[in-house]
């Protein structure tokens, strides 16, 4: 008897759900579990479009944990395994780099962690591209900061991604969904490939445009191009922590971007296309500081790196903050159908064989049936569902049972998961099922598998029950702990 804790009983639906072109989303669930949240972002990747930007909008991570950042000592000496994080005061201490690194002409990525502190003047550019020759043009390069996006003065401080290329006419801003929260933790990154200017924010995509293309600046004004972070020449400074900081070569993907946010760049192959990985450890090796400004204060980070997850947690909006909790709205939704376009749910059917072919766990026409009863049911929502089926042949698999929900840890826990309640886990170990039968001393680990003894409580009969030179340990074995479970 073996358990797969990740599927379906009988058959493993993997659904991605797909949206086309509606602006009410589905309802989504307040607690999600990581497999959840890992699948969401792998169907995010997987479909771009309107599902990528459109994440509720509102509060959309946990509160930090608030610690003041533990400083360094004044002689800043290293502790190995301790990170190091800036603190810029926001008056003078924006650092530039020095002109000899290679700062990217075409595609570009910046990536850092950030903790902004709150009440932050509008615009604040925490890392910046801009060109000194040209004062005319201040706006040439690129931004990235926070800033209002409200009229009234300082409300709803957002992230924002700017660009504008030197031979384009207009600068393009983007910004996120959400305000930011202060002195939390956040992953935020820009891309740009030549065709798409994208900004994401704990690894979600929050906004993307493609108003801008090409080079950003010729070789030709290359010595002109300064980078400048924690600030811009025009003192829009930023308050706040920064760690980890890289700039690349090239745009990366959402997917490397959620990779490199959690790890040590160290951990990772192709890195042939990084041109600053800054972790503060020497600042006055690549970074200059602004006339009569200081370098900004080293510190410890207090990021924790278990954060990351549960920081990404998508939360509902509070009640009454978007549109779809306006009652007219929704009740014009419900009552128009026209407005309700259709939408298409896909699924996949994960069919497990043995090896030589034989044995489905189910047949196509119970899938066929399944489909069909899919469509039937969803049909008067405008819903449809799209299936492709993956046959997996292995045989030791196919051995195996799948119960929805029931992980192996579950099982012989000392207490009753109905979940788990099956002939194949013994009725949970035995804690399912009111025990008739008594199980005797001498029944005990006498060399032959008792089932009245086969529980948790008589160690699965002493072991006789998981000796495969005893029994079929395929059908009696229930210890979680037993390799031939
Ligand atoms: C920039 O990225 C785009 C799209 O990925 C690619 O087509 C282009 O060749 C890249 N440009 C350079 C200079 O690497
Ligand atoms: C389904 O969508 C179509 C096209 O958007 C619409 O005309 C139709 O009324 C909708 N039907 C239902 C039952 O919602
Ligand atoms: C078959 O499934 C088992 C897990 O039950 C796995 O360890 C093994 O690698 C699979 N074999 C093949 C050929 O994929
Ligand atoms: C477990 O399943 C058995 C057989 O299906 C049933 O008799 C028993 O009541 C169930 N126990 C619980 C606690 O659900
Ligand atoms: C089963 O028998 C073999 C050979 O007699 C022995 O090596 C092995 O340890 C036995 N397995 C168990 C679980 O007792």
């Amino acid at each position: 008897m073996k358990l797969l804790p990740i599927c379906t009983w009988l058959l493993c639906l993997l659904l991605f759900i797909v949206c086309f072109g509606s602006e009410c989303g589905t309802p989504r669930r307040s607690v999600r579990s990581k497999r959840d949240l890992v699948r969401i972002r792998e169907a995010r990747s997987t479909f771009p479009g309107p599902c990528a930007t459109r994440l509720p909008r509102g509060k959309r991570s946990l509160p930090g944990i608030d610690r003041r950042s533990p400083r360094l000592s004044q002689a800043g000496e290293s502790s190995p395994g301790r990170r190091r994080a800036v603190y810029f005061t926001g008056r003078g201490d924006q650092l530039r780099l020095k002109p000899n690194a290679e700062v990217p002409r075409g595609n570009f990525t910046l990536e850092m962690w950030i903790k902004p502190e709150g009440g932050q003047r509008s615009p604040a550019v925490i890392g910046g591209l801009y060109d000194k020759c040209f004062y005319a043009s201040s706006d040439r390069g690129w931004l990235l900061g926070i800033k209002a996006v409200s009229d009234q003065a300082n409300r709803d401080p957002r992230f924002f991604f700017s660009l504008k290329t030197d031979r384009a006419h207009k600068l393009t801003t983007i910004t996120s969904n959400a305000p930011y929260t202060p002195n939390q933790w956040s992953h935020v990154a820009v891309t740009y490939n030549g065709f798409f200017m994208k900004l994401y924010v704990n690894g979600a995509q929050v906004a993307v445009s493609r108003d801008q293309s090409g080079e950003i600046f010729s070789p030709l004004t290359k010595k002109c191009k300064v980078l400048m972070i924690g600030g811009n020449a025009l003192n829009h400074n930023y308050r706040g922590t920064m760690e980890h900081l890289s700039l690349w070569h090239r745009a990366l993907s959402q997917r490397e971007i959620i990779r490199y946010m959690g790890h040590s760049l160290s951990q990772f192959g192709d890195l042939s296309q990084l041109v600053i990985h800054e972790n503060f450890e020497s600042m006055s090796r690549r970074w200059l500081t602004v006339k009569d400004g200081s370098f900004p204060r080293l510190e410890y980070s207090d990021r924790s790196l278990v954060a990351v997850l549960s920081d990404a947690e998508l939360k509902p909006p509070p009640c009454g903050q978007t549109v779809c909790d306006n009652v007219e709205v929704i009740t014009n939704y419900y009552q128009l159908w026209s407005f309700r376009k259709p939408k298409t749910v896909r699924y996949r059917v994960i069919n497990v064989y043995d090896d030589d072919g034989q044995w489905p766990t189910i047949t196509d026409h119970q899938i066929n049936l399944q489909h069909q009863h899919l469509n039937n049911a969803f049909r008067a929502y405008n819903i449809s569902w799209e299936r492709t089926v993956h046959n997996v042949y292995n045989s030791s698999l196919r051995n195996r049972l799948i119960l929805a929900n029931c992980d192996i840890s579950k099982v012989g826990d000392e207490e009753c998961d109905p979940e788990c309640n099956h002939t194949l886990t013994g009725f949970d170990a035995g804690y399912c099922k009111r025990q008739t039968a008594r199980c005797p001393e001498y029944k005990q680990g006498n060399g032959v598998c008792d089932p009245e003894c086969n529980w948790d409580n008589f160690y699965y009969d002493h072991g006789d029950c998981c000796n495969p030179n005893i029994t079929d340990v395929t059908k009696t074995c229930f210890n979680p702990a037993s390799p031939y479970r």
